[in-house]
């Protein structure tokens, strides 16, 4: 097939050099970007009496039926050709003659808004699927909220938390994934179309209007930076990067928690592989699979920002490495996503098992210590009695509630009947109502909020 710039060469391109030039392979995926940012150019360029009613109607219609013959699967793409902008392009001029040559669109903006539609449209997907997280995570953490568990930090049991309470937290960080991905239209939605190769156009063309049809919020105001601009493609990965370190550290709790060492839940068969030959196995292979590929989202990142690192102004054909990075990132989040929150919402909670773990380990220590301070003692000389009786339980093989009132008093003879009450487990989750704690009020408290920034972010216009 003889290039669209053949006309500068005296002979074509290497056969080598020309498959590894060509991005159809995976730029085909735009074509309906492509085409409806053609559209609406053309139809600026009729607006602008630049194209005759008759050249505008049949660009048009011709556009309108490779769209239609491509979502059909009549028309095929054509692997020869050098990326999807000059496969449209030809595809139309071979079907409308000399009128499909009349489009005047330079690759360098039509590539850079393509890639900015297609975008948009698939974060607005990523963000529902995390909302569809969002949504399974509330119904555990409701049925959890007085599932009484250890927290931990450094990975010892802490303090005693709620079920409901720990998912919570991802929650709120699932939240602001959301957050983050809205604050990047922010930032993008700005339409590169008109800035042409780099330097704008001699043609008398009406920006806004483009821009309006495709719904941007205004032009990229210098036309150098427009077609060179990929921070969107940066911005975006960071955001799916910091969305899938959330999912990761989430699949690594789901692992342990499903592992016999804790076994705090159970994820449903559907969710789980077997091992070919240890007949006993029960893998969390779908949690695994998603922390494995977290590592791949980042990788996106860095190759991107890496790719744009050294390249002097505007258009460099480096650039056409962002596709593959960023599609990569896209359709990873997405397939993660996609399982997760039913390998959520199916998951079963043993909460008899969180219960017991929660009983060893001291849990109940500062409330013990806090119970010292309500009889008038500093909080650090409390603390020390306290770590002194641990040390004493640890010997003796006992709990803090096994310890007879007795074996209290030789340790420090302040302590009365009513430590009992106070180290309770139950009493330690429920008496932690401040703010954001614990306690099944509080947790209510947390779960009505989520509920209402979920039910605002998906209400607010452009949410999908
Ligand atoms: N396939 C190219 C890309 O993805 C399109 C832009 C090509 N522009 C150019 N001046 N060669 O970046």
């Amino acid at each position: 097939m003889e290039k669209m710039w053949a006309g500068r060469f005296e002979k074509s391109i290497d056969k080598q050099a020309d498959d590894f030039n060509s991005s159809i392979r995976f730029d085909c995926r735009l074509y309906r970007q492509d085409i409806e940012g053609s559209l609406a150019h053309a139809a600026m360029l009729r607006a602008q009496r630049i194209l005759t009613e008759e050249e505008w109607l049949s660009i048009t219609e011709g556009l309108c039926e490779i769209l239609e013959d491509l979502r059909s699967g009549k028309l095929e793409f054509d692997m020869n050709a050098e990326d999807i902008h000059m496969f449209v392009e030809g595809e139309l001029t071979k079907r409308i003659g000399e009128n499909g040559k009349k489009l005047h669109r330079s690759r360098n903006d039509q590539v850079a808004l393509d890639m900015k539609l297609y975008l948009r449209e698939e974060c607005g997907e990523i963000q529902r699927l995390t909302a569809k997280l969002i949504e399974a995570i509330l119904q555990q953490a409701e049925a959890g909220r007085e599932m009484i568990m250890p927290g931990y930090t450094h990975l010892q049991r802490a303090q005693p938390v709620t079920f409901g309470h720990h998912l919570l937290s991802y929650a709120m960080m699932f939240l602001r994934d959301i957050g983050r991905m809205k604050d990047w239209k922010v930032r993008m939605n700005y339409s590169p179309l008109g800035c042409c190769a780099l330097a704008g156009t001699t043609y008398n063309t009406d920006r806004d209007m483009v821009a309006k049809t495709l719904h941007f919020d205004g032009i990229a105001m210098n036309s150098i930076d427009g077609v060179s601009d990929r921070d969107f493609c940066v911005e975006l990965l960071s955001a799916l990067s910091v969305l899938m370190m959330h999912l990761s550290r989430f699949s690594e709790e789901l692992i342990l928690w499903s592992s016999w060492e804790f076994k705090f839940i159970e994820l449903d068969d559907g969710y789980t592989t077997g091992s070919s030959i240890m007949p006993q196995k029960k893998n969390p292979d779908m949690a695994e699979l998603v922390r494995g590929k977290t590592g791949r989202v980042y990788g996106d990142l860095m190759a991107m920002l890496t790719t744009l690192k050294g390249l002097p102004l505007a258009y460099n054909k480096d650039m056409q490495e962002d596709k593959e990075t960023v599609f990569d990132a896209v359709d990873t989040v997405k397939a993660c996503l996609g399982v997760f929150a039913p390998m959520i919402s199916t998951m079963k909670p043993l909460p008899l098992n969180m219960y017991r773990a929660a009983g060893k380990g001291y849990i109940n220590a500062t409330d013990l210590a806090d119970y010292l301070v309500r009889g008038g003692l500093p909080f650090r000389t409390a603390y020390k009695i306290v770590g002194k009786t641990v040390a004493h339980c640890i010997k003796a093989e006992k709990t803090l509630e096994e310890l007879s009132l007795e074996e209290y008093k030789k340790i420090y003879d302040g302590f009365d009947g009513g430590l009992y009450e106070a180290i309770s487990l139950e009493n330690c989750v429920k008496k932690r109502i401040s703010a954001g704690g614990t306690g099944p009020e509080s947790v209510k408290a947390q779960l009505a909020y989520v509920r209402e920034k979920l039910g605002e972010l998906i209400r607010e216009k452009d949410f999908y």
